[in-house]
């Protein structure tokens, strides 16, 4: 269907665009020069009212129920165009029959623009980005994105804010579940096969929705991983860290981004031109619509960035926000700041262009209720082929991180006891951000086991509560079993926005339970679920078998089942490092040597605690599986093109024991002398190998030099060797090499370097 009154306005306007230049393409933006002509002639015939109107973002209701917020008033502002696009809303008949009212009863007839935190499943629910990025295979983040945005779009939805991509190293913050965890090379890799899974090759694509890569800055680093809190960053780690999931964002042609919340070395992001118009406009090229976050234009005042609502409107146009999220602020001030300042008027058009590019991006000009069908609502959502894949994905993120003594996988005919009340939690497998998911459509642990028989299950304890008298029929169920499951961990409550905590320990009777059922002896399997990695070194101590399993989303049960009785091996990999003890945050495995590293011997000064062993209880990139893999015959080569060289590293990777099994394997580099200090090592490729038993693979990573540049006011990549190591975790190197870069080097303003780039493998 084609919208004739919008087709009209191009059509009469269409001499006004040789006024509105048209912006050079770029993947951001990708516009015909037909639309790029109606963009231009509908700036041209709006007042400024209806361009703070398209700038505006409003909520459709989400806390009581979806949608609950489409009352008159809301109706009258999409009348009067005061309304560019709508958050919180969903559902097929609600959502065209409010874009009717914006095509057909407002005067230029703009399609409005209907946005959720579709972040891991709309109606199926994946498991949660942390858990997803361990499974080290960008084709499950792909996959679960794809599925997220066929069921969001028939459901009229237009754009995801997802992915979030902040690097997080501090688990005591909250929101370290919505992403890809602490490491910015792994977080590049998913970041983008997320955006390719929700924006397809084609944003025109009648399934395809916008992304939102969030929330550019660092976000992430907010000291002490209190949610919101400042950040304090070098340019360096800012480059080389927080920002490179964005740059490789920006290149991947993400529609949208998000802006943090927290400022940066004092500078709000929402009002942080260098950042925004800077880095991420002019040096990146990135010309798609940027979104502040929820009410964050008006809160530049209680940073203290701004006086009045005026100047906060200003300071966020100027940092090029182009969309007020909810704070009504752009549509009730920007216009006494035009006033009083013209020269703002142009960045207005700017910004309105970009938001009518998003909409002509997905080809609502052309056919406004392309989005949301509601048959086909009923077919699609939960289909079961979209559960299959939400089981495939749910299997892949689990990560084995102990098996002493094998005792896992159960063996068929074992009885079982399985306890803790997060093992029988359906709500908590939806974990953090659960769009239209139900928890009731979700399957639990204790369901699943239970379904292969032989089961006790008793709560015993919970993570929200201290009441220890379930604990005496627990160890009774222990005692009468071969094997103990228990699940241990947080709820889905613990962890998300605003959901920081100092003390990342077990929540509530948890270590009492696990205290006592270590004294019955029988051999226990830990079952982690959580949205965080948490501090357990005492939990666990003695306990030969444990598992991460995160929340896995409606799949959970089969997934965690498949693993505990071996119908498949796990193979995920931990994509933060799981610490001893909550003190030790913030901690990352790709930290600098420092003069005096750590040093076992307590005689010795380095860089420790004294009162915590060193380094992580399981280390970055760790995941066990029921088979064993041997490394062997790496080489590289060098191919010298001007100044970035390419490398080929190869090797051989080969399934020695006896069941069929993937392995990730990881290749970490490190330029030992740099005129400055550098990580001690950095991922710079990593493959998913699957392997029958006794097969051998070869599998080649092509890199360039310019993955090894360091941030020094601009990107170099310094002549010397670089150690290149290859193994199955961080701290698990099973083979090494050395690579020489020929000459120091500079990359030209805005080249994407480092850990934004990505390496391309090979499995022979
Ligand atoms: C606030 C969160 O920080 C952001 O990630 C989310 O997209 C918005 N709220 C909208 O729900």
């Amino acid at each position: 269907m084609v919208n004739r009154r919008s087709v009209l306005v191009a059509g009469t306007l269409l001499a006004a665009s040789a006024r509105f230049p048209a912006l050079a393409a770029a993947p951001s933006r990708q516009l015909t020069a037909a639309q790029e002509s109606r963009i231009a002639a509908l700036v041209a015939a709006m007042t400024l009212d209806e361009k703070l109107g398209q700038m505006t973002q409003i909520a459709g209701g989400r806390q009581i129920a979806l949608n609950s917020r489409l009352d008159a008033a809301a109706l009258d502002r999409v009348r009067a165009g005061q309304v560019g696009s709508f958050l919180h809303v969903a559902g097929a008949e609600p959502l065209l029959a409010l874009q009717r009212v914006a095509v057909e009863e407002s005067r230029l007839g703009i399609p409005l623009l209907f946005a959720m935190d579709v972040v891991h499943g709309y109606r199926t629910i994946f498991p949660v980005p942390l858990a997803m990025a361990a499974s080290f295979d960008p084709d499950v983040a792909r996959q679960a994105s794809r599925v997220a945005a066929v069921e969001s779009s028939v459901s009229g939805l237009h754009w995801t804010f997802a992915p979030m991509i902040d690097i997080a190293r501090d688990a005591r913050w909250g929101r370290v579940v919505e992403g890809a965890g602490e490491d910015p090379y792994l977080g590049a890799r998913i970041a983008v096969a997320q955006i390719e899974g929700f924006q397809t090759a084609d944003l025109d694509n009648p399934d395809a929705m916008l992304a939102c890569a969030k929330h550019i800055g660092a976000y992430g680093a907010a000291i002490g991983g209190r949610d919101y809190d400042s950040a304090e960053l070098s340019e360096r780690t800012l480059r080389e860290t927080y920002l490179a999931p964005f740059h490789a964002a920006s290149h991947a042609g993400v529609g949208t981004m998000m802006t943090a919340f927290n400022d940066l070395a004092g500078v709000p992001t929402t009002g942080n031109a260098d950042l925004v118009r800077g880095i991420l406009r002019r040096e990146w090229g990135y010309q798609g619509l940027v979104v502040s976050d929820w009410n964050a234009i008006l809160e530049l005042m209680a940073h203290g960035a701004a006086a009045t609502p005026a100047e906060a409107a200003a300071l966020a146009l100027r940092a090029s926000v182009d969309m007020d999220m909810t704070s009504d602020t752009y549509a009730d001030h920007l216009g006494t700041a035009v006033a009083a300042d013209p020269t703002l008027l142009p960045l207005v058009d700017e910004a309105v262009g970009r938001i009518l590019a998003a909409k002509a991006r997905l080809g609502l000009f052309d056919d406004p209720f392309r989005f949301g069908d509601a048959a086909r609502e009923r077919v699609v959502l939960g289909s079961a082929e979209h559960r299959a894949a939400a089981r495939r994905a749910a299997q892949r993120s689990i990560v084995l991180l102990r098996n002493e003594g094998e005792v896992l996988p159960i063996a068929p005919g074992r009885r079982i006891a399985l306890i803790g009340a997060l093992a029988d939690d359906a709500s908590s497998t939806l974990g953090s951000w659960r769009a239209r998911g139900r928890a009731e459509e979700s399957v639990t642990l204790r369901q699943a086991l239970g379904e292969a028989g032989n089961v006790d299950y008793i709560s015993g304890a919970e993570p929200r509560s201290d009441d220890t008298s379930g604990i005496a029929a627990a160890v009774a169920a222990a005692d009468r079993a071969d094997v103990v499951v228990v699940a241990l961990g947080e709820d889905y409550d613990y962890s998300g926005e605003a959901r920081s905590r100092s003390d990342i320990t077990l929540p509530g009777a948890q270590t009492a339970l696990i205290e006592a059922l270590r004294a019955t002896g029988k051999p226990i399997v830990a079952v982690l679920m959580n949205g965080r990695p948490l501090a357990l070194e005492d939990a666990l101590a003695d306990i030969p078998a444990v598992v991460e399993t995160w929340f896995l989303g409606n799949e959970s049960g089969h997934a965690i089942a498949d693993v505990l009785l071996g119908r498949i091996s796990p193979a995920g990999r931990l994509p933060m490092g799981i610490p001893r003890r909550s003190g030790q945050m913030p901690m990352f495995y790709a930290h600098p040597p420092t003069g005096r590293p750590a040093n076992p011997d307590l005689a010795v000064d380095s860089a420790r605690y004294r009162d915590v062993d060193i380094g992580p209880l399981f280390p970055f990139g760790h995941g066990l599986s029921y088979s064993r893999f041997a490394y062997s015959g790496l080489q590289v080569a060098a191919q010298d093109a001007g100044d970035a060289a390419r490398y080929v590293v190869a090797l051989n990777v080969r399934n020695t024991g006896t069941v069929a099994a993937d392995e990730v394997v990881q290749l970490y580099v490190r330029a030992p002398v740099a005129g400055l200090a550098r990580p001690v090592k950095e991922l710079r490729g990593f493959a998913r190998v699957p392997l029958a038993p006794g097969q051998s693979r070869r599998v080649t990573f092509m890199l360039g030099s310019d993955q090894f540049a360091h941030w020094d006011d601009g990107w170099k990549v310094a002549a010397g060797d670089v150690d290149i190591m290859v193994g199955s975790s961080s701290e698990d190197i099973r083979q090494t090499a050395m690579l020489t870069v020929p000459r120091s080097y500079a990359l030209a303003d805005g080249a994407m370097a480092g850990a934004a780039l990505s390496t391309d493998v090979t499995i022979g």
